[in-house]
């Protein structure tokens, strides 16, 4: 049997207190099918509605007319969701456990401070001039008060950007333009693997750039005490902002469909798009799928490894957890730092439950060896997830011997920043475990496979995802660009939402992902799109073209392979190299670092100037055998070339 074929059948002890066993899972997923409006009426009751909606599902894939609303004549506050209607109940049990990069550093904030931080922040922000609709871009460590900014926002009804935390000057400025942001709310330094991060020289940095003039406020939080620029006017200190606000503030009630935060994610083309998600849909989802796919029980410890500044972290750190009244943990650092063997301290130190994490940090702990997690016991265990990218079977069997001692189902969940909450993945009391596949859909989820005319391909196959039909999490449009939203996910097929993704059914039902099949690269769980790392490429004098693929890469999941044209005159040299490498890290960001970077006189293009990607990944996936079809190119001897000083690695 190979690997790809063993199954893990559900734990009976598991299956018996589950929020869902086989048969129940079968039920529910049926009704969602066949009466959407009625099960997701339903479910919508799981929120502390101001008004409840009568309207439920009013959704339109037609690219003529893309139009997605979820509970429409509903009304809320998503903050009171995720905090007041806690506050008799459990108001002294912790929402947020904060463990910071130093393991010295811990705490835990209840549900009760958490809502009064909030409110201060809140009435600080409206002190601001910050008011219902206002976009505040944030840009912070992970420390609680990300969270709070999150949840202050939401209260006054200002839509937040959060913007991660490891992106450049350029990246934020790019933001807050798109946006049209009028705060900023960052910290002095962040603090990772024992390392500064300058976020507040960023932000001063970001404000220069054209079009920032919309920004007029920055405010600070102190995290280190660092060193830092001050504008007298427009920077306000965190603490001294909140600390003369009162600890109540009503919360703004809130349209359904009103936003509550844009998110950027890279595609295929162009800059950035800020996907916009709304508030009584999203949060009814990711409150449903926290609960179902972590199989969330009162007073477990839930750990997502992700930061905020990714979709994971809204909804699986923030937003999901804390509407289910369930104790979060936040790490601000990374697995490596002190030692590899970090995250299972942490989840001993803390008694964690649930461990949440990506596969690039499953597949760097593994290549350190078994003994890797020998520093901790992770008994406290009882399930596993993973996100981000496809996790290969060897990285799924390791996770689940090594990490979770052979005792916990893994979660594989497939999602995309635009669909706002897990979409395919076990629910760990229902579904027998393929290593590699993230299983089945979520209630109310339609996945399809279609070839490339857009036909709908049936049984075990394989194709192009789609989606068939509206979800509540899904993003309704991209901030200032609904055509854009229109012409990017609807108009490649007709009727449906085109995830960008590859995927295999097999004789079972089961889904597994194979990975992205345009131009998006997914770097150790992080997407960019090669357009972007591009731009910045040809910015550089020296640089007349460059063309960008992605190539296998052990523990990154995919590597960043760039071929490079010079200008005339210029010579190629290793300092050229480390040049450009340093030029996108300051342009974009760290993640989007060239792992491999090769000179190249000329590049394989069509006779009408289109660059021949296919042929560029064959290279850098070293297949060079398998190329296929060169005779359409202009100039046919430039893949020879490229061949022979194919950089190996
Ligand atoms: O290619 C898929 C991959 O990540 C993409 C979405 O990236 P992003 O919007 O940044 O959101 C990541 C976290 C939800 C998808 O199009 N992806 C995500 N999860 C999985 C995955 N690929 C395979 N298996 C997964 N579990």
């Amino acid at each position: 049997m190979t690997e790809q074929q063993k199954v893990h059948p559900v734990r009976d002890d598991f299956a018996a207190n589950a929020h869902a066993d086989k048969a129940k899972y079968q039920a529910m997923y049926q009704q969602s099918l066949e009466d959407p409006e009625g099960f997701w009426a339903e479910q919508a009751k799981r929120l502390d509605w101001i008004k409840a909606p009568t309207k439920i599902k009013h959704t339109s894939f037609d690219s003529h007319n893309v139009d997605i609303r979820w509970f429409e004549d509903g009304t809320l506050n998503a903050s009171a969701n995720c905090l007041d209607r806690h506050l008799a109940t459990r108001g002294d049990q912790t929402a947020i456990i904060w463990e910071g990069d130093d393991p010295a550093d811990s705490r835990h904030v209840t549900y009760r401070e958490l809502y009064e931080h909030t409110c201060q922040l809140a009435n600080g922000l409206k002190e601001l001039g910050v008011s219902k609709g206002d976009v505040v871009t944030l840009y912070m460590p992970m420390i609680p008060e990300a969270a709070v900014a999150m949840l202050a926002c939401a209260r006054i009804g200002a839509v937040h950007s959060v913007v991660f935390g490891g992106f450049s000057p350029d990246a934020l400025a790019q933001r807050v333009v798109g946006a049209d942001s009028k705060l900023v709310i960052t910290a002095d330094e962040s603090v990772r693997g024992g390392k500064q991060v300058p976020l507040k020289d960023n932000v001063d940095a970001a404000l220069t750039r054209p079009g920032t003039e919309v920004c007029e406020k920055v405010l600070v939080v102190k995290r280190t005490g660092g060193e830092i620029d001050w504008q007298d006017g427009r920077d306000v200190w965190y603490q001294d902002l909140v600390d003369r606000q009162p600890t109540d503030c009503p919360a703004e009630e809130m349209n359904a469909e009103d936003p509550l935060f844009i998110l950027y994610t890279s595609g295929s083309t162009g800059a950035p798009k800020g996907l916009k998600h709304t508030t009584g849909g999203y949060l009814t989802y990711a409150s449903l799928t926290h609960q179902y796919v972590f199989d969330y029980q009162d007073g477990e410890v839930y750990w997502c490894t992700a930061d905020v500044g990714w979709v994971t972290g809204h909804s699986y750190i923030v937003y999901g957890p804390l509407a289910n009244g369930a104790i979060t943990l936040m790490f601000e650092g990374v697995p490596s730092y002190p030692t590899h063997g970090r995250m299972g301290e942490i989840v001993d130190k803390h008694r964690v439950n649930t461990l949440y994490t990506a596969p690039t940090a499953i597949r760097a702990l593994m290549a350190h060896g078994d003994d890797v997690m020998a520093s901790s016991r992770r008994d406290s265990l009882r399930l596993l997830g993973s996100v981000g990218e496809p996790i290969n079977p060897e990285a799924w069997e390791w996770f689940y011997r090594v990490i979770g001692n052979s005792q916990c189902p893994i979660v594989d969940t497939w999602w995309q920043t635009e669909t706002g909450g897990i979409m395919i993945s076990p629910l760990p009391g229902a579904m027998d475990l393929k290593p590699g596949s993230a299983t089945l859909p979520f209630f109310g989820v339609v996945p399809a496979l279609v070839d490339s005319e857009g036909n709908e391909l049936k049984g075990a196959t394989e194709g192009n995802l789609v989606i068939l039909d509206s979800w509540p999490g899904q993003a309704r449009s991209i901030w200032g660009d609904h055509d854009r939203f229109v012409q990017t996910y609807f108009s490649t097929y007709q009727g449906m939402y085109f995830t960008g993704d590859g995927c295999r059914r097999d004789e079972d039902g089961y889904y597994w992902i194979t990975g992205r099949v345009d131009d998006v690269l997914n770097v150790s769980g992080h997407r960019m799109g090669t357009a972007e790392i591009e731009s910045s490429l040809v910015a550089h004098d020296a640089v007349a073209e460059a063309a960008v693929v992605g190539f296998p890469h052990d523990i990154k999941g995919q590597g960043i392979y760039i071929y490079v044209t010079l200008t005339d005159g210029v010579e190629p040299s290793d300092a050229l190299k480390k040049e450009l490498t340093q030029w996108v890290r300051k342009d974009i960001g760290p993640i989007a670092s060239p792992d491999v970077i090769q000179w190249a006189p000329g590049l394989p293009k069509t006779r009408s100037g289109k660059i021949m990607r296919r042929i560029l990944r064959k290279i850098a996936a070293n297949e060079c055998d398998g190329l296929g079809d060169t005779s359409t190119l202009a100039d046919p001897s430039v893949v020879d070339e490229l061949i022979e000083h194919r950089v190996n690695r």
